[in-house]
């Protein structure tokens, strides 16, 4: 039983499984369509939304730091990312290289995972995007009645409706097909990148150099109460929790890590791709790095315009070019925001079905999940499955706790890759790798230690939800997965 739990699915059979016709995508995507994929879901709320945030209540000028941290983190994680996505190149991202390394129970456990970073994921970019896209129906005059505006805003019973609707959207488009949606993808990270230039470029003539000073706040103590709010490290070495400071630096990283995250499902596009070995590592490579460097070119400048008390959480960007007196510059990053997001939105859906079509496809979820559309060549039944359901959660849903639920699920999954990439190296050390990630297990060692400093970041709260959805995983694991398993029906 117990060797049951770890058996693997040979990288052979994973790609064997990709040509059965039935359960086949079809390969379309160069790299220059991954980089657009991930920069497209990359930059979003995090950059958008939570900067604002973060520099108001954590870090203050410094947010620069935490973005250039979580983007270290990030990089570390996406050289191990490179090297399984060009050595297991089928659909299904960590989960699928965990299946080949680690073994069934423990591929079960990320696949769970993704689950949990991909929708809610999906479920607060949606909400962010209709918080622009009403304040850019505020500015032509037009009101939504506060129950259609969400739980944060109504009193009372509130749901989102634009939220709801955006994911029904996406979620048609992505049944239509890859190729349409990889074409829609492309305007819009080209309005989405334009705008961030536009912050940067046009930001940097409104700075005032008193706003840097000091550029790492001294740290400030909060109020007692609210424990499980505080994080985790805080509370396990018995400080008395702390904003800002060295500290707060870290607390505002694992927020803005939210930031970032996409570039791993690039790697779940990679049976998608047609040379995946030679495309997969620029794709995640060369979407991390553009990011990384507009983050924290976008944070230094805003911080510089308004002084980080001041910044708004809402908008900050747009709000920002306001306090200068600039609102035509903040009508145009709010719309280019509420453009943006919706990429994030789209392909954070896309991830989220693949994980899930992969799952099922090996028999872990149920096999009807698995099967492409004869003629859109796409996993309908899943997309339609959780696109409904996401578009119900994004309607009832609050913004901040969730991005870091989000955050904390993303972390175990880079734990987990960074691991895998030196057991497969040891067990399967004859594999064909395209990519190689450098210095094993230097790098691998120094990405789960990494990751895992993070995670110990973010609040105690956060870690009990997470421990409350892994133990429900393990609960239809054990009921339905292990017997259903396609690897017992072929060694049977
Ligand atoms: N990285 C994406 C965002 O910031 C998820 O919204």
């Amino acid at each position: 039983m117990f060797s049951a739990l770890f058996r693997t699915k040979s990288v052979e059979q994973s790609i064997r499984d990709t040509t059965e016709p039935e359960h086949a995508l079809k390969k379309s995507l160069s790299a220059l369509d991954l980089t657009v994929f991930g920069v497209g879901v990359i930059i979003g709320t995090g950059i958008f939304v939570l900067t604002g945030q973060v520099a108001k209540e954590n870090a203050g000028p410094a947010t620069a730091i935490a973005f250039a941290v979580a983007g270290i983190v990030c990089a570390l994680a996406a050289l191990c990312y490179a090297e399984f996505a060009s050595t297991v190149p089928v659909a299904g991202s960590a989960y699928t290289f965990s299946y080949a390394s680690l073994g069934e129970l423990p591929a079960w456990i990320i696949g769970w995972d993704l689950v949990l970073e991909f929708a809610l994921g999906t479920a607060v970019v949606a909400v962010g995007w209709s918080g622009y896209i009403r304040s850019l129906m505020d500015n032509a005059g037009w009101h939504l009645p506060d129950a259609l505006a969400g739980p944060d805003v109504a009193e009372g019973f509130g749901f989102d409706i634009l939220a709801f609707a955006l994911v029904l959207v996406l979620t048609g488009i992505l049944v239509l097909g890859m190729k349409l949606s990889a074409r829609v993808t492309q305007v819009v990270v080209a309005i989405k990148v334009t705008v961030v230039l536009i912050v940067i470029i046009a930001g940097a003539f409104f700075i005032q150099s008193a706003n840097y000073s000091p550029f790492i706040p001294k740290a400030e103590q909060i109020p007692a109460g609210g424990g499980l709010h505080a994080p985790l490290v805080q509370l396990m070495f018995g400080y008395a929790p702390t904003n800002f400071g060295v500290m707060g630096i870290f607390t505002a990283a694992s927020v803005v890590f939210f930031a970032f995250i996409g570039f791993d499902i690039v790697a779940t596009a990679a049976e998608e791709t047609r040379n995946p070995q030679r495309d997969m590592p620029r794709g995640i490579l060369g979407s991390l790095l553009i990011c990384t460097v507009l983050y924290v070119l976008v944070s230094i400048v805003v911080t510089g315009m308004q002084h980080y008390s001041r910044l708004s959480v809402d908008a900050p960007l747009a709000d920002a070019f306001k306090e200068t007196g600039h609102p035509f510059f903040a009508g145009i990053i709010s719309f280019g925001a509420a453009v943006g997001l919706t990429t994030v939105c789209m392909i954070l859906l896309l991830g989220q079905t693949r994980v899930f079509f992969a799952m099922s496809r090996d028999g872990l979820l149920p096999r009807f999940f698995s099967r492409v559309h004869p003629k859109y060549k796409t996993p309908h039944r899943p997309t339609i499955l959780l696109g409904a359901l996401i578009a119900i959660l994004a309607g009832f849903t609050s913004l901040s706790e969730l991005a870091e639920l989000v955050n904390i699920g993303t972390l175990f999954a880079f734990v987990v890759v960074a691991l895998s990439v030196i057991i497969l190296r040891r067990t399967r050390p004859d594999l064909h790798r395209a990519f190689r990630t450098p210095w094993v297990p230097v790098v691998p060692i120094l990405s789960v230690a990494a990751s895992l400093w993070l995670m110990l970041n973010l609040p105690a709260e956060t870690w009990l939800r997470f421990a409350i959805w892994m133990a429900l995983g393990f609960a239809v694991y054990f009921v339905y997965g292990r017997t259903h398993s396609e690897l017992v029906k072929r060694r049977k």
